[in-house]
């Protein structure tokens, strides 16, 4: 990242803007939401409809943030101000920091268990235990009200202090090397967990699908986390899109970031289920998945004490640089919209951040009586900004690409670094005017009961 004539901030290398996206993408959501959401939501089916979200929506709404971003050289609020001026479209930004807010607070609680599980590594905690034992073992972790507290505030200093010292700067030198790191433990990982006695069971649940299993509300939770795990829907890249030169590849970038996304959530997809079968363990128990599988796993293997330090260390590395890039997101708000120094605004948005992650994390154990439809304060923020706040904000950004900006300023933007075929810029515009706007609202109808519901009215057996 060097200092642009123009005062702001740029990626040195072709690679510094990959890395970085790259970086914001893969995190926890690829390895620790991927596999326990398509647990719960029944395997394969659930994998299908995903990577059609992921074609037909993620991509293309990814390259509309990443126009938006180099186009306006502004942040998420700045951008749209500065690209239709007195139009409402900046109320994109507002969903943006909410949801940011929403998610920063319980990624952190997730990601401070995954630092407590390097502890547990390098302890060699779960030597020779049972499938049982390493499963209480976590139940009784959470559940704890202090433990998670101090790595889930922990984890939130770390972030803070990256954003304070300048964020840029790490993630590109940092994302270059660990995130192959990590890509070649999971390959290992998968190999182990392939080998193991009944992995077949495993890998027909996750490639093999029953469509009739899939439910709207799975339908709804495969396209939030197309955008949850792309870092889509509020304005993520956008800013990341601001920094990129005019020679970028916007497409190539689009594409590859994607495609890394997706791949590293196929693969521990990969390493988990074969092993969840092995070791019969449910595969649609919920957010401790990989925390009570993996032990098992890494008990299995040659080296298995070094891999499992080495994985959560990485793991927990991968969810900082996507926590620094939520963070970002509020932090811009505060100095640019709300006029707070930057080092005053990143204490101010860790801090409240980090209160609403403690009340997620005690809704792991001593809240966890209270519920709203069902589910917990953890679940509560996790389905709001997932599955409501950024789909709806990656509705808008398409409908602003498709309909305000339009086709010839995007053909514009994107010849700066590259070709635009014809029949590509064609499909692209299909997708963003119509086909993503549409199938969103679609799948909120059904995925939120709100069509039965009318339905019911009209009938009249409500
Ligand atoms: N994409 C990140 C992950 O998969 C999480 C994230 C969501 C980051 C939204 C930025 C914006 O872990």
């Amino acid at each position: 990242m060097i200092k642009h004539r123009t005062g702001r901030a740029q990626f040195t290398s072709k690679f510094g803007l990959i890395a970085a996206a790259a970086g914001s993408a893969i995190g926890l959501g690829n390895i620790w939401k991927f596999p326990y959401i398509t647990g719960v939501y029944g395997g394969a089916a659930f994998l299908f409809v995903y990577l059609a979200f992921i074609l037909a929506i993620g991509l293309p709404i990814m390259l509309s943030e990443l126009i938006i971003g180099r186009k306006s050289r502004r942040n998420a609020f700045g951008a749209f101000k500065k690209l239709a001026p007195e139009t409402p479209w900046r109320f994109i930004g507002s969903f943006g920091v909410a949801a940011a807010f929403l998610i920063l607070s319980f990624y952190g609680v997730v990601a401070g268990w995954s630092i407590k599980y390097i502890v547990f590594s390098i302890n060699n905690s779960f030597h020779s235990s049972s499938p049982e034992a390493i499963s209480s073992a976590f139940e009784k972790f959470i559940t704890n009200p202090v433990g998670p507290l101090f790595y889930q505030i922990l984890f939130m200093l770390m972030t803070g202090a990256i954003v304070i010292i300048g964020v840029q700067k790490g993630i590109e030198r940092y994302s270059k090397v660990l995130m192959p790191i990590l890509l070649i433990i999971i390959i290992i990982l998968d190999i182990r967990a392939v080998t193991l006695p009944g992995a077949g069971d495993g890998l027909r649940f996750l490639f093999h699908p029953d469509f009739s299993k899939l439910s709207f509300e799975g339908v709804l939770s495969a396209l939030g986390h197309a955008f949850f795990s792309l870092s889509l829907g509020m304005g993520t890249l956008i800013t990341y899109g601001s920094y990129v030169n005019k020679h970028n590849n916007l497409v190539n970038t689009a594409i590859q970031v994607t495609f890394a996304d997706t791949l590293i959530a196929i693969l521990a997809g990969i390493a988990i289920f074969p092993a969840v079968f092995a070791f019969n363990i449910e595969p649609g128990q919920g957010v401790g998945l990989i925390f009570v599988t993996l032990p098992n796993v890494f008990m299995q293997m040659p080296g298995g004490y070094l891999f499992s330090v080495l994985f959560f260390i990485l793991l927990t590395i991968a969810a900082l640089t996507s926590g620094i890039s939520i963070l970002e997101v509020v932090v811009a708000y505060f100095t640019e919209e709300l006029k707070i120094k930057r080092r005053t605004s990143t204490i101010l948005a860790t801090s409240l951040i980090a209160l609403l992650g403690i009340i997620c994390s005690l809704s792991m154990g001593i809240f966890s009586e209270y519920e709203i439809f069902g589910l917990n304060f953890f679940d509560q923020l996790d389905f709001i900004s997932a599955n409501l706040l950024l789909p709806i904000g990656g509705m808008f950004i398409a409908l602003f690409i498709g309909w305000s900006f339009g086709k010839f300023k995007v053909m514009r933007e994107v010849a700066h670094g590259g070709r635009l075929r014809g029949w590509f810029l064609r499909i692209f515009m299909l997708l963003v005017k119509f086909v993503a706007p549409i199938a969103i609202f679609i799948v909120f109808l059904q995925g939120l009961n709100i069509l039965d519901f009318i339905f019911a009215l009209f009938s009249g057996n409500h």
